[in-house]
């Protein structure tokens, strides 16, 4: 049984100062929460101390992002190797803020994936369409590519370390999020896209989690869901009770034997 991922994905928000009075009410708030993986993505600045402020709990922090070589001539860039350094255990990669605004391609972000490996994180890895691809009826097509070239040359044991985020771009920050069984349509699809890659352990082991204005009124049918494991929320976890609310979701039936 896989056992559900809340990330936080905070994005380009709070001061040092913000970020720990939020993990400190954070830490409080999710303190019995067990049975899911509490994850927490603050700024590069925010890194050290929100990691110094969950290194007595279970919530783990990581990157937002990161440059695929360890060091180097790359002003302005934060390596896999630096984040851990930091406090990190995984990394967001492939977000769709990075792939439309910085022009991020698979290839380049295959790399990352690789970077975060190497470094024994958890990357997550995060796909998703437009809404034109949508309408286009583009959007396995889409989604496939992006999995594939984001994962190429990861063997399966390297899929332990790997969780994929479907966020459908036009549901990221619009209020607007995929309709439960739409989000369950492309989790399935993926879980049977990483069947035919790699096989059926590694498609029943690995989390797929869903991204695109979660919160806590629409968290419970999302993880109703069978192929969907947990939720990459940016907005509403910027708010300690929304967050805390998303985390502590009421247990789908399915789901009532996963690890404590
Ligand atoms: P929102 O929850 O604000 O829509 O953001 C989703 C997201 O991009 C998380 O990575």
């Amino acid at each position: 049984m896989r056992k559900p991922l809340i990330a936080g994905n905070w994005k380009l928000h709070h001061s040092i100062d913000e970020a720990q009075t939020l993990v400190h009410e954070l830490c409080e708030k999710l303190a019995d929460v067990r049975n899911s993986d509490i994850l927490l993505a603050p700024s590069f600045t925010s890194i050290p101390a929100v990691a110094q402020i969950c290194a007595s709990s279970h919530i783990k922090v990581g990157g937002q992002n990161c440059y695929p070589e360890p060091q180097g001539a790359f002003t302005g860039e934060v390596s896999a190797l630096q984040l851990k350094d930091a406090g990190c255990e995984f990394a967001i990669l492939g977000h769709s803020e990075r792939r439309q605004i910085f022009k991020e391609d698979d290839t380049f972000i295959n790399a990352k994936v690789h970077a975060v490996l190497e470094q024994g994180m958890l990357a997550i890895l995060c796909v998703g369409e437009t809404l034109e691809q949508r309408e286009n009826d583009e959007l396995f097509e889409v989604i496939n590519n992006q999995i594939q070239l984001g994962l190429h040359n990861v063997n399966a044991e390297q899929m332990e370390n790997v969780a994929i985020a479907y966020e459908p771009i036009w549901a990221i920050g619009t209020g607007k999020t995929a309709s439960s069984d739409d989000a369950a349509e492309v989790h399935a699809y993926i879980r049977g896209l990483l069947h035919g890659v790699y096989s059926a352990q590694v498609a029943q082991n690995i989390r797929i989690i869903y991204g695109g204005s979660v919160k806590p009124d629409n968290i419970s049918s999302l993880m109703a869901q069978a192929d969907i494991d947990g939720a990459l929320v940016g907005g509403a976890s910027l708010k300690a009770a929304d967050f805390a609310a998303i985390a502590n979701f009421p247990r789908p039936l399915h789901m009532a034997s996963a690890n404590p």
